[in-house]
């Protein structure tokens, strides 16, 4: 296997991955990332199977203890608990408590609060010139979780605060001070959550927080820090991607001069399916062995680290034409930028709903919208979103 030195956090890489991701599937699509120190595929058919084969998981194996980082201590406290690094019958009961909350038909019932806000925010921008990404695509999806949960709109700032520093985490070399910050959001969020479902307690209300403070009082079926790992994955899960993929939508269809004015149901679900497969939000997941096996040729170890490329597999020729276009009629077919398999994404519906419900808002009632600067991608690999959309409209 061929190995690769391509730093993810290199400018040119950050701006445009998709040059790197294309190269690497022409020559066969695996490689030896050196930067990662880890196998990566790149290939969609491989990566869906991988995420779909039990021989692999988010877990460290058994027998292999993790190491936790001491500085983030209050980070892991939280990750220990939440669903999205458990594999097996901790992860099936975690993820069975919520996963009624957000399926279509569930999520569907709040489609007309999300055209709402949505509409509103949209009406709140007076200036002719605006950041899209600050007024409106970091907006809808963190109001639309909070008010899911049961918690206080008025939060919504600090949550995008808490979230942001805990998520940078995930970054390539990160340094002792975005650990720090990360370490001191994750405190103050679980101190947060801590007090707010306390209060909850004693007032029920008709939200997530109340059916996820029952099921830990009535069965015991939720711990305490479950509960908590759970609301706080929630929000934010809830909002990151969903966030990148409504600015790298709207920079899609503007770049592309996609006429979106008299579109229909149909055409906009196409249009979010699109823009997944071409810009997604998030690039890269891992996944650990848990035997010796093969695949694709490739030998892999008991206990290592693979990476799956998944902005790389929209890229790939052998299972979309032309890829590197962006084909807003394109026939919709399945792409991995929601996972597959047990962690598959437990917010798609929703997040297929809020990106839909922002971008017709938008083109539906700015009839000029033109980008002032070229919006550039922020530093934050892993996610894959713009720093800023400055626009005039009107
Ligand atoms: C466009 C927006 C979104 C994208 C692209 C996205 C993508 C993903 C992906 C790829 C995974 C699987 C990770 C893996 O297998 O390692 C995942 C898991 C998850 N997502 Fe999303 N997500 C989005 C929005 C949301 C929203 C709105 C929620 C709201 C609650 C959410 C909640 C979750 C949860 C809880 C999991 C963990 C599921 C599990 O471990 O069983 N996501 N998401």
């Amino acid at each position: 296997m061929f190995k690769v030195d391509q730093s993810p956090v290199e400018k040119k890489f950050v701006q445009n991955p998709y040059v790197f991701y294309r190269e690497i599937l022409k020559e066969g699509g695996v490689c030896f990332w050196k930067n990662y120190n880890q196998k990566a595929f790149f290939k969609h058919e491989t990566i869906n199977k991988i995420f779909k084969d039990k021989r692999f998981g988010r877990e460290l194996p058994l027998g292999i203890e993790q190491i936790y980082d001491k500085e983030l201590s209050n980070f892991y406290r939280i990750e220990k608990n939440s669903m999205l690094e458990l594999e097996g019958p901790r992860h099936s009961r975690l993820r069975g408590l919520v996963i009624r909350a957000f399926t279509t038909k569930n999520i569907q019932r709040i489609s007309r609060d999300i055209d709402t806000l949505c509409h509103d925010l949209l009406h709140k921008i007076k200036d002719k010139e605006t950041d899209l990404i600050e007024n409106y695509a970091k907006q809808v999806p963190v109001i639309t979780i909070a008010r899911l949960l049961g918690i206080p709109e008025e939060m919504s700032d600090q949550l995008l605060k808490w979230s942001n520093t805990m998520v940078a985490v995930y970054q390539a070399d990160i340094s002792e001070h975005t650990k720090n910050l990360a370490n001191q959001s994750s405190k103050e969020f679980y101190e947060y959550i801590e007090k707010f479902v306390n209060e909850r307690r004693s007032k029920p209300a008709d939200d997530l927080i109340t059916h996820l403070i029952n099921a830990e009082e009535d069965n015991e079926m939720l711990s305490f820090d479950e509960l908590i790992s759970t609301c706080i994955l929630l929000l934010n899960a809830g909002h990151e991607a969903t966030v990148h993929t409504i600015g790298n939508g709207i920079k899609a269809l503007l770049t592309n001069k996609v006429e979106c004015r008299f579109l229909k149901e149909k055409d906009w679900q196409n249009i979010v399916e699109e823009i997944l497969r071409y810009d997604p939000p998030l690039h890269i997941f891992t996944r650990f062995a848990y035997e010796n096996l093969t695949i694709d040729n490739i030998e892999i170890s008991h206990g290592e680290k693979i990476s799956l490329v998944i902005g790389a597999s929209g890229q790939d020729q052998c299972r979309w034409d032309r890829p590197s276009e962006f084909i807003s009629n394109r026939p919709s077919i399945m792409h991995n930028s929601f996972g597959a398999g047990t962690h598959f994404c437990l917010g798609a519906p929703l997040a297929r709903l809020e990106v839909k419900l922002a971008l017709k808002n938008l083109f539906e009632n700015k009839k000029h919208i033109k980008i002032l600067q070229k919006p550039e991608y922020a530093d934050i690999y892993h996610f894959h979103g713009l720093k800023s959309l400055n626009v005039e409209m009107n």
